[in-house]
């Protein structure tokens, strides 16, 4: 097994596969593959007749996705269901599903593991990298070409929107005076300097995750997918999603709120479900890890 993918925990496994219910001739999407950790668990719950819809833009996710579900199908032989990868946004759902067609979606939002531990990716402020951010390498605006060429208040509505960074505007202005920004470390430093230290985090954590959710669009995915998903699932069909930061677990939660008045959604978690002691020393990421749930009405 190569390295990332041996190295990779999903984040609350069992109950994510609990709550989907899988059944061995259903139809299931994993609307965030990376490195199909999720995807293999309902992949080993189907049998011939069922079928896996599997997401991911990240092209090399897409890549690593597809070396462990086809090795998990050659193991299961005749007895492999269908599995068909994606490489889009999962907000393009609707295009490559029919209406009332799945019986259960799991989206486990965020960055991966191996996005996320390799510095030429440019997320970790820990690890020395371009400054670029973007799931999807084939399109769009590095973080780089943001923290370069955005005015410096667009900037700061930007770090206190998505990052909730009190002192956005002083982050802004020390970004914009150091000018050119060319790494990961550089732009750390930068933030560091203009923010005092914080007890439990990095200072410069919320600034990139500010970054992260603008060049990727994360919270405009997010909406496209949970307004898809209740066009999309047949009656009784179960929604999962994993959020890893309170911008994304209060779209879910308004999202499933709001179709439960509207007789859409069945919620099944009154409050959402949290890692245990066992999971978060294993897997510190999983830490911040809500998930929710939900039945297609
Ligand atoms: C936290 S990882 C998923 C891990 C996965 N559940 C597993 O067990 O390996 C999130 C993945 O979703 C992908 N992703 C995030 N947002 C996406 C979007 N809007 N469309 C498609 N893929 C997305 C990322 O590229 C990343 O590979």
């Amino acid at each position: 097994m190569s390295q990332p993918l041996a190295r990779h925990v999903p984040v609350l496994f069992e109950v994510a596969l609990d709550f989907l219910s899988v059944r061995p001739d259903g139809t299931y999407v994993d609307c965030t593959l990376g490195l199909a950790g999720h995807a293999e668990g309902i992949v080993r719950r189907m049998g011939p007749a069922g079928s896996l819809i599997g997401f991911d833009r990240d092209p090399e996710a897409l890549d690593l996705a597809k070396v462990r579900l086809d090795r998990v199908c050659e193991e299961l032989g005749s007895q492999a269901p269908r599995v068909v990868l994606i490489g889009e946004a999962f907000s393009r759902i609707a295009g490559h599903v029919e209406p009332a067609s799945i019986d259960g979606l799991l989206a486990d939002f965020g960055v991966s593991s191996l996005q996320f531990d390799q510095a030429s990716r440019g997320f970790s402020f820990q690890a020395d990298g371009p400054v670029d951010m973007r799931m999807d390498t084939r399109t769009g605006p590095t973080a780089g070409q943001v923290v370069n060429e955005m005015s410096e208040r667009e900037l700061a509505n930007l770090i206190y929107e998505y990052g909730e960074e009190r002192r956005s505007r002083t982050v802004a202005r020390a970004i914009v005076r150091g000018r050119p920004v060319t790494s990961t470390a550089q732009l750390a430093r930068i933030v560091a300097s203009a923010v005092p230290p914080m007890k439990h985090i990095h200072p410069a954590t919320r600034t990139f995750q500010a970054l992260r959710i603008f060049v990727n669009q994360e919270l405009d995915e997010i909406r496209a997918l949970l307004e898809a998903a209740a066009k999309l699932l047949k009656p009784s069909a179960r929604l999962v999603i994993i959020s890893f930061h309170s911008l994304e677990d209060r779209i879910a939660k308004d999202s499933l709120r709001e179709g439960a008045r509207q007789g859409i959604w069945n919620v099944l978690t009154r409050k959402p479900v949290t890692a245990g002691e066992d999971e978060t020393e294993r897997n510190p990421r999983s830490r911040s890890a809500k998930l929710r749930a939900a039945e297609r009405q």
